[in-house]
Parts: C-alpha cells; sequence; structure tokens
C-alpha cells in the first residue's frame, strides 16, 4: 500500500461506481471540482468562507460529456462559457496552426469570459472522449470570488502599447495579489475592490500620480482596465536576499520582509542601512511634496528594495492616499502606527496635510528600525490614535551609537505640532551629511 494520501481526481471514479447514493455522488464530483478548479487558480489558498462561492458555482454548472473527436469550442464563438475538464482530455488547435492538449484537470477557455471576447481557439474531445463542467460567465459574475480567482498567471493584458502576459505571483497586499510581467521588467498589481458584477471598475490612479518619475520611486507606468478589474503596471523591483544563519535566503522586496528577516535572525537593521533608507526615502518625499502632493502611507510596507549594478536602492510605492499638499482631509486616512497626529485630529478648522506629515512617518519608521519597536503600541486603534495625539516618544530607547543627526532628525520630525517640525531646507541638510 502507498502512503502516498489518494488524488481525489482519481477517486471519482469509484464514487461514481455506486449509484445507490447519488446526492452523495453530487456532493464527491463537487468536492472533485474544488480541488480541481482550486490546483488551477493563481490563487491557491481559497478561504474556507469563500469555499461556499465555489460550491455554488459548481453546482449551478453543467456536466456534459463528449465523445472521441466531438466538437467542444468553436473558434470565433461568444466567449461565455469557462470547462474544467473532469476525465478524459481534450485538443485545442488555434488559428495559427498550433496544437494544444488539455488534460483532467485544467480550466479551459476562461481569458474570453473574462475578457468578454471571442473564442480564440476550437477545442475538440481527445481519444477518450472528455467530461467537462460548463460554466456560464452569468453564473461566474454572480460570484465575485470565484470570478476574481481566475485572473492571474497567463492571462494576457491590453496595455496602451503593448501587451501584458502576466507571470509569477510576486506577493499579495490587502487590495488584491501582484504578478511580474513576463518580458518586461514590470509588475502588475489587480485591484480586487474594483470587481464588480459588471460594474465599470474605476480608476484607482489619478493621471498626475502616473507622471511621478524619480529614482526613489516605484514608477507607475499606465493603469489598464481588464477583465472587469483594474490593473497597475508599474516597475518591478529586485528585492534584495537576505541569507540566513541556516544558509538560507531570504529574497526581500519590502523594508517591511527586510525588518522580519533581520528580526528572525535576532538581528537589526544596520545603522548604514537605515542612513540610507532615509536618504533614499527623504529624497522622494521631497520630490513628491515639489510635485504637490503629499503620500499620506509612509510605511515599512510600502518601502521597496531595487538593486541595481551592486547598489540598492530604496524606492516609495503605493500613492492610494495621496492627495494634494496643504489641503484639508476628509477623513482620517493612513496606518495607525505611522499617522501623524494632524491626520488623526480632523476635525480642527486649522488642520492642513502638509509635507510634514510624511516626514513624521518617515521618523516613526526609523525609530522603529533603530529599537526594533514602533513609537507608540497599543493593541486598540484609538488608544494607539491617542498616543501620536499626546503621548511623547521614549527617545531613551534609541541605541547609544545613533548619529547625533539621526536623533535630532526623530526628534523633531515627531513633534506634534507640524510647524516645528524640520523645513525643507534642513532635510536637504540632512540628506547631504546621512
Ligand atoms: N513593484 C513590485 N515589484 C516587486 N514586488 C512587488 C511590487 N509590488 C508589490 N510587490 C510584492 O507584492 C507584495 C504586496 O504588495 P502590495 O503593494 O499589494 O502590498 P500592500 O501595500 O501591503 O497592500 P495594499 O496596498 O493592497 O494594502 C509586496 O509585499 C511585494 O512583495
Ligand atoms: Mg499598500
Amino acid at each position: 500500500m502507498s502512503d502516498k494520501p489518494a488524488d481525489p481526481v482519481d477517486t471519482i471514479q469509484e464514487a461514481a461506481q455506486d449509484p445507490s447514493d447519488a446526492s452523495s455522488e453530487v456532493e464527491t464530483r463537487v468536492s472533485i471540482l474544488f480541488a480541481l478548479m482550486q490546483r488551477n487558480l493563481a490563487e491557491k489558498d481559497i478561504p474556507n468562507e469563500n469555499r461556499n462561492d465555489f460550491i455554488q458555482v459548481i453546482k449551478n454548472a453543467d456536466f456534459i460529456s463528449k465523445q472521441a473527436g466531438a466538437p467542444i469550442i468553436e473558434q470565433g464563438s461568444p466567449g461565455n462559457l469557462l470547462y474544467v475538464i473532469f476525465e478524459g482530455d481534450a485538443v485545442g488547435a488555434t488559428s495559427d496552426g498550433g496544437t494544444a492538449f488539455f488534460e483532467k484537470g485544467t480550466i479551459v477557455g476562461h481569458m474570453p469570459p473574462l475578457a468578454d471576447e471571442p473564442c480564440c481557439i476550437s477545442l475538440t474531445a481527445g481519444d477518450k472522449g472528455v467530461s467537462l463542467l460548463a460554466i456560464k460567465k452569468k453564473n461566474l459574475t454572480r460570484y465575485p470570488v470565484v470570478y476574481r480567482s481566475l485572473l492571474g498567471r497567463g492571462l494576457s493584458i491590453r496595455g496602451a502599447a503593448c501587451d501584458y502576459e502576466l507571470g509569477d505571483k510576486l506577493g499579495e497586499g490587502l487590495n488584491g495579489p501582484v504578478f511580474e510581467i513576463k518580458g518586461h521588467k514590470l509588475a502588475a498589481k489587480i485591484y480586487r475592490d474594483c470587481m464588480g458584477d459588471g460594474v465599470e471598475p474605476s480608476a484607482v490612479i489619478p493621471e498626475h500620480i502616473l507622471q511621478l518619475k524619480n529614482p526613489n520611486i516605484v514608477s507607475i507606468h499606465e493603469t489598464v482596465s481588464a477583465y472587469g478589474s483594474q490593473f497597475i503596471i508599474m516597475d518591478i523591483v529586485s528585492g534584495l536576499s537576505i541569507k540566513q544563519n541556516n544558509g538560507a535566503a531570504t529574497r526581500c522586496r519590502t523594508l517591511r520582509q527586510m525588518i522580519d528577516a533581520f528580526r528572525s535572525e535576532q538581528q537589526r537593521v544596520s545603522l548604514d542601512m537605515t542612513a540610507r533608507i532615509f536618504r533614499h526615502v527623504a529624497a522622494a518625499l521631497l520630490y513628491i511634496h515639489e510635485q504637490g502632493f503629499v503620500h499620506r502611507d509612509v510605511k515599512p510596507e510600502h518601502i521597496f528594495i531595487d538593486v541595481r549594478d551592486n547598489d540598492i536602492i530604496f524606492q516609495l510605492s503605493d500613492f492610494s492616499l495621496a492627495f494634494p499638499i496643504s489641503t484639508r482631509p476628509g477623513k482620517i486616512v493612513g496606518t495607525p502606527h505611522y499617522c501623524p497626529p494632524e491626520a488623526i485630529d480632523i476635525d480642527r478648522p486649522e488642520t492642513v496635510i502638509s509635507g510634514s506629515a510624511d516626514f513624521y512617518s518617515l521618523a516613526a519608521v526609523c525609530y522603529e528600525l533603530l529599537t526594533d519597536q514602533t513609537v507608540f503600541d497599543s493593541l486598540n486603534v484609538l488608544e494607539l490614535a491617542q498616543k501620536h495625539l499626546d503621548a511623547e516618544p521614549d527617545l531613551l530607547r534609541l541605541p547609544v551609537d545613533t548619529p547625533i543627526w539621526m536623533g535630532r532628525f526623530i526628534e523633531q520630525a515627531l513633534q506634534k505640532d507640524p510647524a516645528r517640525r524640520p523645513l525643507r531646507p534642513d532635510i536637504e541638510n540632512l540628506i547631504a551629511v546621512a
């Protein structure tokens, strides 16, 4: 007997041979199809709470069987169905004379329903015939979780000047997954929040943000509306490989990942590296302020790491909260651990968010790098916010070898009153000495 767990796809044959329990047969079929879909989706880990949506889609779909050689999809026909091959296999023919084989478990033809385009291949049943689950587009769009899970590797997106093919997944943020783009030094972030039932997704990045170009900023090239979603096409960062004591290397693409990698080895980001992070992010901030924007969400997750010619470059990213400098905020936004008091106490009539708000956040990042603790902490967000409003940061926690300029920057930039924080010429001087 083999120790290998039974493949759920192979067990269908046995389950289907016992006609005594029709409902358990349906359940078995559903769970096998669920396993099959999961195996082929960009997002491998479907959270339990979303499992039911997949089950519903499968239950609402049609189960069809075709004999060897029978046509399944005709090229040019409306792309309103996608298929999951359940048993047997199928052969696809493309318009340029190419042939592709699709085996048990493959999801076929998901691009046309996602893109609202006609089918680009013809598909016929393979030598032994084929059984398929045919899922209607209407069925998919009713369950956005399932629909967007199909967005991923292999998808092609039409940009202004060229097509982008999604490659491997680079990571996942709250708003959606990020993929590398094959053949380009670019990455695509899919904005999940924009998925709707046939509703045109709204632009997530205002045009003026696309104009921001600086060596210390992750440039956004364009935003593309496709498959009912928004894709943000931006520069890809290489990240930095950090070697661990056990010999394994961790690729860190963000400062948060770098902090975590060092922490897992009971180490800290070095003073030299902290000075470099300050110089690069401060330069990015001076640039965007000059262009008339405040970032409003400076934090380790938004500081990316690129390596060019052996030089480590930190780049500011994610401008989704950026807004015109010295404007009154409409609501409280940002990340509690890095949020300046004026972005919290927004009801005061004189409150505007100036560039010094971003330097408050950068000082909070530097403090964390030096002390391995956030400036303020609490499990309660309101209490944390209150500390930004009236608690004094504990500067005695800064290590004794903290450079004097860095200690002074942290102390001054963390002032509650924005007018008492360093001015642009002060920051320019610090960048020169850092
Ligand atoms: N331009 C990029 N180049 C390389 N990797 C990237 C890029 N953008 C994002 N990533 C990877 O994807 C992960 C998620 O990025 P994302 O910007 O979505 O994170 P987030 O800011 O935490 O989430 P969100 O903005 O959705 O709340 C990053 O931690 C990083 O590993
Ligand atoms: Mg973000």
